[in-house]
C-alpha cells in the first residue's frame, strides 16, 4: 500500500480553497493507502501568529479534519511540532537544498512581497521543512492544491540530492496528486487571487466555519461580470470570476465544468449563485457543526492528536536516525 504524507497550516480558520484542493481529498485518498496527515505548525509560524490563539487553532483545524472524515484510528492526525523527527531532518535538508532553488519558489515571493529585508528566514527555507515532513514518513503521494506543485518538485530535488551526496538511493520519488476541477480555488472579490485563510478580507473566501446566511451573502456578493453564463467550457477563458463559481460548483456536485454549463449556460448570475449558495449551504454546514461537536469535548481531539503523535514518530524516527547516520553524525 502507498504511503500518503500532506499538511495544512493552522494559520486560520479552514477555507473553501483547502476543502476542494485539500481536506476533501485526503478523505477520499484514505481508501487503498495509508495516510499520515499533520496539522503544520511549525509551518504556520513561518509568519506572525498570536501564542495565544495558535494551540486553539491547530485543535480547531484538527476538529475540521473530523469533521470532514479523517478516520484516525485506520490513519494517523497529529500536529507537527509533536513529532520532533520534521525538524531534525528538516535540519539537514538546509544544508542539501541549494539557496538558487529557493530563490525560484514563487510562493516565497509572493508572500515576502516587497519587503523581503523583514520576512523570517523561516519563510524562506519553508520548503526544505515541507520537504522533511514528507521524506522522514518515506511518503510517496501528497495530495494538495495546484499551489504546492513547485515545492513538490524542490522535495524531490531535495531527496534525489541527498540521495546523490551521500551515495544511496534512500528517499524515494514524490508523486502529487492534484485532483478535481478546483484543485485552484480563486479569492470571491478577485478571480486572479488565491482565495486564502490569511487575506485581510472575510469576503474574499467561504470559510468552513461560515453559517448558512453568511455563505448566501458572500456569494451573492461575489464579483462577477455582467453576462449571462457561456454554454461552452471556451466561453470561461477570459472570464475568470465565472470560471472560479462555475468550478467550485461543479466539484461540489461531483461533475465537470461542462455538464454545469449545460445546466446553466444563457442563465444569469442572479439563478446560479442562488443555485450555488444552496449547493455550499448543503454540504458544508454539516462539517461546520460536526466541527463545532468535536470542539465540545477539546480533550477528545487532543488525545487524537497525541496517539497519532505518537504512532507517528513511532514511523519517521527510525527513518530520520538513518538519515543522520548517513550523513555521519557519530552514533553514540
Ligand atoms: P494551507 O492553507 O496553505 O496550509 O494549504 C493547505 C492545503 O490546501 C494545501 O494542499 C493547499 O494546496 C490547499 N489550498 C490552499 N488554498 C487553496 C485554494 N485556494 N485552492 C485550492 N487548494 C488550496
Ligand atoms: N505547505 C503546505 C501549504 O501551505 C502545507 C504543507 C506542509 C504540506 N508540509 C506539507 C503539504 C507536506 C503537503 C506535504 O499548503
Amino acid at each position: 500500500m502507498q504511503r500518503i504524507f500532506s499538511g495544512i497550516q493552522p494559520s486560520g480558520v479552514p477555507t473553501l480553497g483547502n476543502y476542494l484542493g485539500a481536506m476533501r481529498n485526503w478523505v477520499t485518498l484514505q481508501d487503498g493507502h495509508e495516510c499520515i496527515y499533520c496539522v503544520v505548525d511549525l509551518h504556520a509560524i513561518t509568519t506572525w501568529q498570536d501564542p495565544k490563539l495558535l494551540a486553539g487553532q491547530t485543535r480547531e483545524m484538527a476538529a475540521s479534519l473530523l469533521a470532514c472524515g479523517i478516520d484516525p484510528k485506520r490513519h494517523l492526525l497529529f500536529a507537527q511540532s509533536s513529532v520532533a523527527a520534521h525538524a531534525r531532518l528538516a535540519w539537514i535538508f538546509n544544508c542539501v537544498a541549494r539557496l538558487g532553488w529557493l530563490n525560484r519558489m514563487t510562493q516565497f515571493k509572493d508572500k515576502a512581497g516587497k519587503d523581503r529585508e523583514a520576512v523570517s528566514t523561516g519563510l524562506y527555507v519553508y520548503p526544505n521543512l515541507m520537504a522533511a515532513d514528507i521524506h522522514a514518513y518515506h511518503a510517496t503521494r501528497v495530495p494538495v492544491g495546484d499551489d504546492q506543485k513547485q515545492h513538490l518538485e524542490l522535495a524531490n530535488d531535495i531527496g534525489q540530492k541527498f540521495n546523490h551526496d551521500f551515495g544511496v538511493e534512500y528517499f524515494p520519488m514524490i508523486e502529487p496528486v492534484i485532483m478535481g476541477v478546483a484543485a485552484r480555488v480563486m479569492s470571491l472579490r478577485d478571480g486572479s487571487k488565491k482565495m486564502s485563510k490569511s487575506d485581510p478580507s472575510d469576503q474574499s473566501r467561504i470559510n468552513l466555519t461560515d453559517d448558512a446566511d453568511t455563505i448566501a451573502t458572500k456569494v451573492k456578493r461575489a464579483k462577477t461580470d455582467a453576462f449571462p453564463l457561456p454554454s461552452e467550457v471556451d466561453g470561461l477563458a477570459e472570464r475568470p470570476e465565472a470560471r472560479n463559481l462555475v468550478g467550485i460548483y461543479a466539484a461540489l456536485s461531483d461533475t465537470d465544468l461542462a455538464s454545469v454549463l449545460g445546466e446553466f449556460g444563457g442563465k444569469g448570475f442572479v439563478v446560479f449563485k442562488d443555485a450555488l449558495a444552496e449547493l455550499l449551504v448543503n454540504k458544508l454546514t454539516p462539517i461546520a457543526s460536526e466541527t463545532r461537536r468535536w470542539l465540545a469535548d477539546p480533550g477528545s481531539v487532543d488525545a487524537i492528536l497525541r496517539d497519532g503523535a505518537g504512532r507517528a514518530a513511532a514511523i519517521a524516527d527510525p527513518i530520520v536516525a538513518e538519515a543522520e547516520r548517513l550523513v555521519g553524525f557519530l552514533q553514540v
